[in-house]
């Protein structure tokens, strides 16, 4: 004790002699501490058959600050020195990286009894979606709650919600976009078109009504739940945790309402997915409690909210930019639909085939998937130590895995000019998808078995999206109702915003600002 005090007492006294020299030295000494600390800790850990672990400086914290601020370059960059699988720390997880088709496929297709999305996922989405559904269940029974939201987004429902989504977004710019032209925040704009169209079509029309009276609010106070730091701080009693439980009860209350009233009215029909839940019954004859159906159409709307308003914001900015596919768009729609379509309110509702007839809109859409993935970064929790096929590597239980497809979609191997926006390669591409087309059922459908495929915006496997079509239908109708009514440019001052990584789904970069002017016939 005496020897530590004297020592203590002669450091204080150096630094009041030398306080420039004395601070210096003690964040030298301080710094090469910290790195010993990393350095052995790294030796320790040291696991030969676990793939190559990227070097790290700080212990814990490893290359959370690289890869928080640009996921896809850090990727990009140990991707080259260490090749498809690797391992770095981030805020004490060990993230094993699996990229290209081989990673892809391994990521997808590897066994629940090993990988699971809900040890990844569950502390992030269950304050957002609530209790009983998604990740808060066993994935078995996730598999029959996606095959009840599949057996809704069917072919007679979307029929139905074409007219709501030209509808809603006739109304929005007639109410918001009132001059002959003007600068709007476009994300804002679009994210607003999102929710309305996808809340009448998919949630129906009594919840839509009170979308302006609260429940619009009641969403963003859960979305706001969803960020990285809830991921990484899970243990944290964070306010927005407990603001979220009060949403959820409000929510509670509202669905309950609407749910009773209907019950009233058994006989009358509706197409959305409320009308579908209320109906579904798991494998055993249960039917899904009243908290359960809310929860589920909170979680359609939360899945689709950000990734669908971060696709058209991104296809609408590319157009912006290219007048003449803008010019095409138009040239098809009117060739598809057989007359010229006003540029105002009275524009007709395209049919179901008419949308899919869009071509030129289809490779909008699939050109800003492909370089634009909303998801730049899928995850799941290792549970049992996994081999990496044709590698001799075995990946530990307690690792995460994460996948980024928009690695091999942006890769020049399979895409000439690949960071480069041209929605007509998609005209003569060579089919990218996995050439195996042996399917699979999880439980909600036949899947395509093999993830072997460059560009899988909407993920592969048991986790495969199931609302790629409402996707394209509700993104490809908006473009159509926008670019029929309006004119549109980059804003000169910001031009094409850089990718804003701060957030779960990759967004532009705001302000979003973008230029309209309403075209006259
Ligand atoms: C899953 C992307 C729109 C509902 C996924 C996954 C991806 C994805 C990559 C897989 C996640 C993983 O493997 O961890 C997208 C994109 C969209 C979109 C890019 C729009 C452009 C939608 C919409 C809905 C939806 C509109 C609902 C109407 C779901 C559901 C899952 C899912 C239910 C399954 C989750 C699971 O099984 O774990 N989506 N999605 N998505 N998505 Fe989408």
């Amino acid at each position: 004790m005496g020897y530590l005090q004297t020592a203590w007492e002669s450091y204080r006294a150096f630094l009041a002699q030398a306080p420039v020299v004395g601070t210096v030295a003690t964040a030298v000494v301080a710094v090469s501490f910290v790195v010993t600390w990393a350095h052995f800790e790294q030796m320790l850990n040291h696991n030969p058959s676990e793939p190559p672990f990227v070097r790290y400086y700080v212990p814990f914290i490893g290359s959370m600050i690289e890869f928080g601020i640009n996921p896809i370059e850090f990727i990009r960059k140990h991707q080259r020195k260490h090749g498809n699988f690797f391992t770095f720390l981030m805020f004490g997880r060990r993230m094993t990286v699996c990229v290209d088709i081989d990673g892809n496929d391994f990521f997808f297709n590897a066994k629940h009894s090993s990988v699971t999305a809900e040890d990844a996922y569950n502390s992030l989405t269950k304050p957002v979606f609530g209790e009983g559904v998604v990740y808060d269940v066993p994935n078995a029974v996730l598999m029959e709650q996606k095959r009840m939201i599949k057996a809704g987004l069917s072919i007679e429902n979307f029929r139905s919600y074409l007219p709501i989504i030209v509808q809603e977004v006739n109304d929005y710019v007639d109410r918001h976009w009132t001059q002959p032209e003007g600068t709007v925040e476009l994300l804002q704009c679009i994210s607003e078109m999102i929710i309305l169209t996808a809340s009448h079509s998919l949630l129906g029309p009594e919840i839509r009504k009170q979308m302006h009276e609260g429940v619009a609010d009641l969403y963003h106070t859960l979305d706001s739940c969803f960020t990285p730091i809830h991921f990484l701080f899970e243990w944290l009693p964070l306010p927005s945790y407990y603001a979220s439980d009060k949403a959820h009860a409000e929510l509670d209350r509202i669905f309950g309402e609407v749910i009773a009233e209907r019950r009233k009215h058994l006989g009358e029909k509706h197409t959305d997915m409320l009308d579908v839940f209320m109906e579904s019954r798991y494998k055993n004859g249960e039917l899904l409690s009243d908290k359960h159906i809310g929860n589920l159409l909170i979680a359609l709307l939360m899945a689709g909210q950000h990734t669908s308003a971060a696709t058209t914001t991104w296809a609408l900015l590319n157009l912006a930019a290219d007048k003449e596919i803008v010019a095409d768009a138009r040239r098809e729609i009117s060739s598809t639909m057989e007359r010229e379509i006003p540029a105002s309110a009275d524009l007709p509702v395209p049919s179901l085939e008419d949308i899919k007839a869009f071509g030129t809109l289809d490779n909008v859409v699939r050109e800003t998937l492909r370089i634009r993935s909303p998801l730049v970064q899928v995850m799941r929790k290792v549970i049992k130590p996994v081999a990496v096929p044709n590698t001799d590597y075995v990946i530990p239980a307690g690792n995460y895995i994460l996948a980024s497809p928009i690695i091999s979609a942006t890769d020049e191997k399979y895409y000439a000019d690949a960071e480069a926006w041209v929605p007509g390669r998609w005209n003569t591409q060579e089919d990218d998808g996995p050439q195996d087309k042996a399917t699979t059922d999880y439980g909600f459908g036949a899947t395509t078995a093999s993830a072997r495929s460059p560009t899988l915006p909407f993920g592969a496997g048991r986790h495969r999206c199931i609302g790629e079509q409402f996707a394209y239908m509700q993104i490809k109708t908006i473009l159509y109702v926008l670019l029929s009514r309006f004119e549109f440019e980059l804003d000169p001052k910001r031009g094409m915003p850089e990718r804003n990584f701060n957030s779960m789904v990759v967004l532009p970069m705001g302000p979003v600002l973008c230029r309209y002017k309403r075209r006259s016939n």
